[in-house]
């Protein structure tokens, strides 16, 4: 197909897109500053955090947050007796530890908690403290099921404590800056919306060693079982977890989850989908797990499409692309992109090769009349490249949790907000173990298919 490269097409194609970026500024985005060690707060002063589940998570949480100015884990409790060795290590004092969390409850010193605990134990630890007047930051996803979620947003309207999940890029400056372009109307009109994810090895896959030692000795494995039905102790349950939809929530809950939550923030919705349409398969790793290890979602929201991709068997990076008629805002874990595109033809249309040789002249002629830039007039197309820290640090959404607590301020990340993302994943599940699109019924508080 003959094609007419006006100058006006000329100055696009060498300013715009992959051009545009080799050339655009490159903005660093600074976190919030946040200045104070915990020496200088008074006794006093401090927040006193008790913590609830030192695993892969929770020992993570604990080394961040007592960096944090003005605060002091004063308690711990796992259900693995090596974990309280684990959480004085991580502290470096002695602390009290327990196999009850209802100590964490009870005790009057402890003004928060921080419970990161596998998924099936969500609600229940939620429900509980905010019932004994505790503030909570809990993992996400916020909950296990929809029928969970629902609950845990009627205890946390009822008792008006603060709860926050844990979804850290909320409260990224990555994201923040996302949220506020997007805003602004950089891309136009949003169309669509992309995001995906892969890994590509065992351990990405959730096949974790278990702790050498791990025995009905050391490990309260009945409890640790909560109302799921019981089954013969079994470490790789223990550590394996999410491969298993009775204890976890499968590519959605665990990384699913942490796009719909930074999805909403950045443009600034607050809803559970109206449906989903799900595929999924166990192809890489057959080793027993219900859960798919690959797994392709497609949201209606009530507006553009939105299509997130999770796959366990390719690595891929983690990638939002934001399409609009004014181009692609591109996030990622460290950087958000702008490539612009300016939505108009660039050039007379080529359906007029199908015009005979004087009128496609003709037309040719007087659209390069209307179209043309004067010189000096040119467009130029100007995409940016922002940079920052890891959208992934945890530092930044716990102390926003500790400031909502210690100033009695309401969060982001709170149980509705929490409870919508989450219902998104339990929609992504349902629809692949039904096999059909599903919608939520806000009525009824259930996914239908
Ligand atoms: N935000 C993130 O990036 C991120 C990353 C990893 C995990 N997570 C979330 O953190 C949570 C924990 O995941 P993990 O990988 O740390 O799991 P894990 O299995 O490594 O650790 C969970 C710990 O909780 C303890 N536990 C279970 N039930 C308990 C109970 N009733 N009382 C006290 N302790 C109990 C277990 O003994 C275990 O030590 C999950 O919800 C997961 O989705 C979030």
């Amino acid at each position: 197909m003959k094609k007419d490269l006006s100058r006006r097409q000329f100055l696009h194609r060498t300013a715009g897109a992959a051009g545009a970026l080799a050339a655009a500024p490159t903005i660093f985005l600074q976190p919030e500053y946040i200045s104070l060690p915990l020496q200088n707060v008074a006794p006093s002063d401090r927040l006193r955090f008790g913590i609830i589940g030192i695993g892969m998570q929770g020992s993570g949480l604990l080394t961040n947050a007592i960096q944090l100015p003005g605060v002091e884990c004063v308690a711990a409790c796992d259900l693995y007796d090596g974990r309280h060795l684990l959480a004085v290590e991580i502290v470096g004092k002695k602390i009290p530890t327990t196999r009850r969390y209802q100590d964490l409850l009870d005790n009057k010193e402890i003004d928060c908690i921080i419970a990161a605990v596998p998924d099936h134990w969500h609600k229940q630890v939620v429900v509980d403290a905010v019932s004994a007047g505790k503030d909570i930051y809990c993992e996400k996803p916020m909950s296990h099921s929809a029928a969970d979620g629902v609950a845990m947003v009627a205890a946390a309207k009822k008792t008006g404590r603060i709860v926050q999940i844990g979804s850290q890029r909320v409260s990224s400056v990555v994201c923040t800056k996302a949220k506020e372009l997007l805003a602004s109307g950089i891309i136009g009109t949003l169309t669509l919306v992309e995001g995906s994810l892969g890994r590509n090895d065992p351990t990405g896959a959730w096949e974790y060693p278990p702790p050498p030692d791990l025995s009905p000795a050391n490990l309260d494995w009945v409890t640790w079982q909560g109302t799921v039905p019981q089954v013969p102790f079994n470490p790789n349950i223990f550590a394996r977890w999410r491969c298993w939809k009775e204890y976890g929530t499968g590519l959605a809950g665990d990384l699913l989850v942490h796009l719909v939550s930074g999805m909403n923030y950045m443009l600034g919705w607050n809803t559970p989908p109206k449906k989903a349409m799900a595929l999924g398969a166990i192809i890489r790793f057959p080793d027993g797990r219900n859960m798919p290890d690959v797994h392709a979602t497609l949201f209606d929201y009530g507006g553009p499409p939105v299509y997130l991709r999770l796959n366990l068997g390719c690595d891929t990076p983690e990638i939002y692309r934001f399409q609009g008629s004014k181009g692609i805002l591109e996030v990622t874990e460290y950087a958000i992109s702008y490539f612009p595109q300016s939505g108009q033809d660039e050039s007379p249309s080529y359906y007029t090769v199908s015009y005979p040789k004087a009128m496609r002249e003709a037309y040719a002629a007087q659209w390069h009349q209307e179209h043309d830039p004067k010189p000096g007039k040119e467009p130029v197309a100007q995409g940016c490249v922002y940079r920052s820290i890891s959208w992934d640090e945890e530092k930044p959404h716990l102390w926003k949790f500790f400031q909502g607590v210690k100033n009695h301020q309401p969060v982001t990340e709170d149980a509705v907000f929490g409870h919508n993302a989450a219902l998104a994943c339990h929609m992504a599940n349902e629809s692949y173990f039904r096999n059909s699109a599903v919608t939520w019924d806000a009525a009824t508080n259930q996914i239908k298919s």
